[in-house]
C-alpha cells in the first residue's frame, strides 16, 4: 500500500514533455525554452504553437497558425445570448466556465470524442485547440461589455491575439507598448506543469470528455484563491493595506492570525517565482515609461521586503500572482477579470496537456485510505 500524501505533494501524476521547473533555482521552461526568453523574444501565438506542437514554428507555420486563430475569433449569436442572460453581478470566472461549457453544445457537432479511435485524430485535436484558444479570449473580453449592458465589441482579424484581446476589452486599439506587455503576460501564464487546474484538465481528459468540458473543469479549478484566483486577492489586499507605511503592522497581524499573504508561497518553488521576477521588472519599466508612481506597486514592494524577513525561512516568496494584478490595474482592467485573463492564457497549456493525455490515455482512478466505520448491520428507524 502506497502512503497517503496530503495534496499529492511530490507525487508524479503523469509523464509530460510540455514544461519543466526547478523550484530550487527558480527556473521555468516550456519545451526546454526558459520563460524569460519566450516573454522577451516570442509572441503568445508562437508560444502557444510551441506548447501545442513541441517546437517553435517557422514563419510559414506561424502565419498559418495565426490565420487559423484569427478565423476562429467570433462566437455564435446564441452563445452571446446565453451570456446576456447571466447575472451581471456574477464572477467572470463563473461566466467563463458556463460559457465555455455551453460552447461545446454549439461547436462540437459530430466531432465529440466517443472512444479510443478519435484520440489519434490529430486534425480534430489541432482544430479544436485553435477554436478553443481563440474563443476563450473572445468570451472574456465580450463579457466586459455585456455585463455593463452594452453590445459586445466584435473581434478584429487584423490584430494580434494580445492586441485584439485588449481592443475587445476596452473598445479601443492598444498602443504597441501596452500590447507587448499583455503579450508577455499571456506568455508567462501559459503553462506551469501539473498544477491544480491542469490536473483537473488531465482527469477530465482521461474520461474522453469533450475538450470544452475539459476546459470547463480547468476553469473552475483555476478560480479558487489558492490557485489563479489569488491575483485578484493580491490587489484587494494591497488596496486594503493602503500604502507602504502600513505594511509591517498589517503583515504582523495576518501572520499572528495564521492567515496567508496573497500572492506569496508555492508548492514547487522554494525561491522567488521567475514569473514574479519578470512581472516585477515589467512593472518597474511601466513606472519609468509612464512617469508616475504606483502606490499599489510601492506597497507590494514593501510587502515583499517585510515578508522576506518573516517567511523566507519557510521558502515563501512572491509567486506569479503577486505583481500581475498591479500591471493589469495600470492597464485599466477590472480586478475580477484578472483570473479570467489567466485562464485565457493557461488554456494553451491545458490544451497541450489534453492532447498529450489523449496520445497515451489511461483513465485516472486513484484510491483512498478509508477512515470510516467498519461494516455494520442496518439500524432500523425505531432504534436511531
Ligand atoms: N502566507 C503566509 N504563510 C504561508 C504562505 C503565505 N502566502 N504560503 C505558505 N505559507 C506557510 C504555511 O503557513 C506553512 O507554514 P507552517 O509550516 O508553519 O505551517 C508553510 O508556509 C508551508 O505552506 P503550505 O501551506 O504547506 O504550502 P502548500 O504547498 O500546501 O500551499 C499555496 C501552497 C500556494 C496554496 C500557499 O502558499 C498559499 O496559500 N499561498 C497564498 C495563495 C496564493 O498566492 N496562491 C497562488 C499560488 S500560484
Amino acid at each position: 500500500m502506497v502512503d497517503y500524501v496530503p495534496g499529492l505533494a511530490g507525487v508524479p501524476a503523469t509523464k509530460s514533455k510540455i514544461s519543466s521547473l526547478d523550484g530550487e533555482k527558480g527556473i521555468l521552461a516550456y519545451r526546454g525554452y526558459q520563460i524569460a526568453d519566450l516573454a522577451e523574444k516570442s509572441t503568445f501565438e508562437e508560444t502557444a504553437y510551441l506548447l501545442l506542437n513541441g517546437n517553435l514554428p517557422n514563419s510559414n507555420q506561424l502565419a498559418d497558425f495565426e490565420d487559423h486563430l484569427k478565423a476562429n475569433r467570433r462566437v455564435k449569436y446564441n452563445v452571446r445570448k446565453i451570456m446576456r442572460d447571466l447575472p451581471a453581478t456574477g464572477h467572470p470566472m463563473e461566466m467563463l466556465q458556463t460559457s465555455i461549457a455551453a460552447m461545446g453544445m454549439f461547436y462540437a457537432g459530430d466531432e465529440c470524442l466517443t472512444g479510443g479511435d478519435l484520440c489519434e485524430d490529430i486534425h480534430y485535436v489541432q482544430n479544436m485547440s485553435v477554436k478553443i484558444l481563440s474563443r476563450m479570449a473572445t468570451l472574456v473580453a465580450m463579457w466586459e461589455n455585456i455585463r455593463h449592458g452594452y453590445d459586445a465589441v466584435q473581434p478584429r482579424d487584423d490584430l494580434s491575439y494580445a492586441a485584439n484581446l485588449l481592443y475587445m476589452l476596452n473598445g479601443r486599439e492598444p498602443d504597441e507598448y501596452v500590447t507587448r506587455i499583455m503579450d508577455a503576460c499571456l506568455i508567462l501564464h501559459a503553462e506551469h506543469t501539473i498544477n491544480a487546474s491542469t490536473f483537473a484538465a488531465l482527469v477530465t481528459s482521461s474520461t474522453l470528455a469533450s475538450p470544452y468540458l475539459v476546459m470547463a473543469a480547468a476553469v473552475g479549478t483555476l478560480a479558487g484563491p489558492l490557485h489563479g484566483g489569488a491575483n485578484q486577492r493580491v490587489v484587494e489586499m494591497l488596496k486594503e493595506i493602503d500604502g507602504p507605511q502600513n505594511v509591517k503592522a498589517w503583515v504582523d497581524k495576518k501572520l499572528a492570525n495564521k492567515e496567508v499573504i496573497w500572492g506569496m508561497g508555492h508548492r514547487e518553488y522554494k525561491v522567488k517565482d521567475p514569473r514574479a521576477t519578470y512581472l516585477q521588472t515589467m512593472m518597474e519599466d511601466w513606472v519609468k515609461t509612464k512617469g508616475h508612481l504606483s502606490k499599489m506597486f510601492e506597497t507590494a514592494l514593501e510587502v515583499e521586503r517585510v515578508c522576506e524577513d518573516k517567511l523566507a525561512a519557510k521558502g515563501v516568496f512572491p509567486n506569479v500572482d503577486f505583481y500581475s494584478g498591479i500591471l493589469y490595474t495600470e492597464m485599466g482592467i477590472p480586478a475580477d477579470q484578472f483570473t479570467p485573463l489567466f485562464a485565457v492564457s493557461r488554456c494553451a497549456g491545458w490544451l497541450a496537456h489534453w492532447k498529450e493525455q489523449l496520445t497515451d490515455n489511461r483513465i485516472f482512478r486513484p484510491t483512498q485510505v478509508y477512515t470510516g466505520e467498519e461494516l455494520r448491520g442496518y439500524t432500523p428507524m425505531s432504534s436511531r
